[in-house]
């Protein structure tokens, strides 16, 4: 039996050209000199192929090249926007975040809870959604920052941080959002946002494990500190060799999100509603999280039926039953507990992911697999 893939929130395959463009880095006939060796032809090779690959991360975000920072993924760049951030603050020491994030911001905001500062953790509507009103009735004159996510990684709900940033804004503090789930999936202007930080991913977008960025925005410069020190690499803020075949596979991958955005957008949300709808009309098949405010990539149901089991299910479809984003444990999802689940109905909850490769006859296959572990 084919094992259908519909976990790409957790990570998706590089594509194709992606790798190609990667291996064109790597070995000793190609672009493998080190990026800060500007003394020799190998090295500027390296560094042109690290910048360019900067700008087409920069086109898709609508952001000014210069103010990225190459990290190892959206969960260092969410450490260095949390930590950097505060070691910088004086005298402000009031954090916002939310009961939905990802573990990188929610450990993260913990550990600082644990320093000293004082963290208030938005709890969600019934819709799953962060509401701006509750995110303004949260600032305090001494907020420093604010963190939340666009695309929410088990949902797929979507968070406005267009009118969210404007509230932070006017209240001095600065705005961080992880957008590890959103690129290529919505589109984003940093230009026209009130964000002054913004994690991203490669491997959630068609692009090698192990390399992200933190968008750091005018207003945030001189405000976060470094967390990883050894050079001084990238303004800087992060230390250590640029890995150009990684950053390269991102540039590339980002610059092809690009390009395909609009089409696979739609090819998705048809396949999308296909699955949804088709589930939906089984006995016990609930959504978990608004219906409306989301992209149509990821799905996150309840199965709320006592002889559902998650286990038959893995058998023939490759899905999270958790987020796969936090599969170091076993424990029910946070997400789903602060929207209000119970721990069994979490248990009995599964996310299914589309992306670039999945076909109607997936869709169709996941319905019947799904069907076939319901009572009849
Ligand atoms: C919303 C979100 N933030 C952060 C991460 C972590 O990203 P990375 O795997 O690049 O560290 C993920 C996925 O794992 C995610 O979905």
């Amino acid at each position: 039996m084919t094992e259908r893939y519909f976990d790409y929130a957790a990570t998706t395959p590089i594509d194709d050209g992606v790798i190609q463009d990667m291996l064109a880095h790597m070995g000793r006939d190609s672009t493998f000199g080190n990026p800060a060796s500007a003394s020799h032809s190998y090295g500027q090779r390296a560094r042109h192929a690290v910048e360019k690959a900067r700008r087409q991360v920069a086109e898709l975000v609508g952001a000014n090249a210069d103010n990225l920072v190459w990290t190892s993924g959206a969960t260092e760049s969410n450490n260095l926007a949390l930590k950097g951030v505060a070691a910088a603050a004086q005298g402000r020491r009031h954090i916002v975040t939310s009961n939905l994030e990802h573990k990188a911001v929610l450990d993260t905001a913990r550990q600082l809870e644990s320093e000293g500062f004082e963290v208030t953790w938005l709890q969600p509507d019934a819709d799953g959604l962060i509401q701006p009103e509750a995110v303004a009735a949260a600032l305090r004159e001494d907020t420093l920052l604010v963190s939340l996510m666009c695309v929410n990684n088990e949902l797929g709900t979507l968070t406005d941080i267009a009118t969210i940033g404007e509230r932070v804004r006017q209240r001095g503090a600065l705005f961080h959002v992880d957008a590890a789930q959103a690129t290529g999936k919505v589109a984003i202007d940093l230009a026209s946002l009130a964000v002054d930080l913004m994690s991203f991913s490669a491997h959630k977008s068609y692009g090698p494990k192990g390399i992200g960025a933190l968008y750091v925005g005018e207003r945030a410069r001189g405000l976060i500190q470094a967390q990883i020190h050894g050079g001084g690499h990238e303004q800087g803020l992060r230390s250590g060799t640029l890995a150009t075949h990684q950053i390269v596979g991102m540039g590339s991958a980002f610059a092809l999100a690009g390009e395909l955005m609009e089409e696979e957008n739609r090819r998705i949300a048809g396949l999308g509603a296909q699955l949804r709808e088709g589930l939906l009309s089984l006995p016990g098949v609930r959504l978990n999280g608004c219906a409306r405010q989301r992209v149509p990539h990821t799905l996150n149901l309840c199965i709320d039926h006592p002889w559902f089991n998650v286990e038959n299910l893995s058998r023939s479809l490759a899905f999270s039953s958790t987020s796969a984003c936090n599969s170091a444990s076993s424990a029910p999802s946070h997400v789903l507990l602060a929207l209000g689940l119970d721990a069994s109905q979490a248990y009995r909850s599964i996310r299914l992911s589309l992306g670039r490769y999945t076909k109607l006859e997936d869709v169709e296959a996941a319905i019947e697999a799904i069907r076939h572990c319901l009572p009849q």
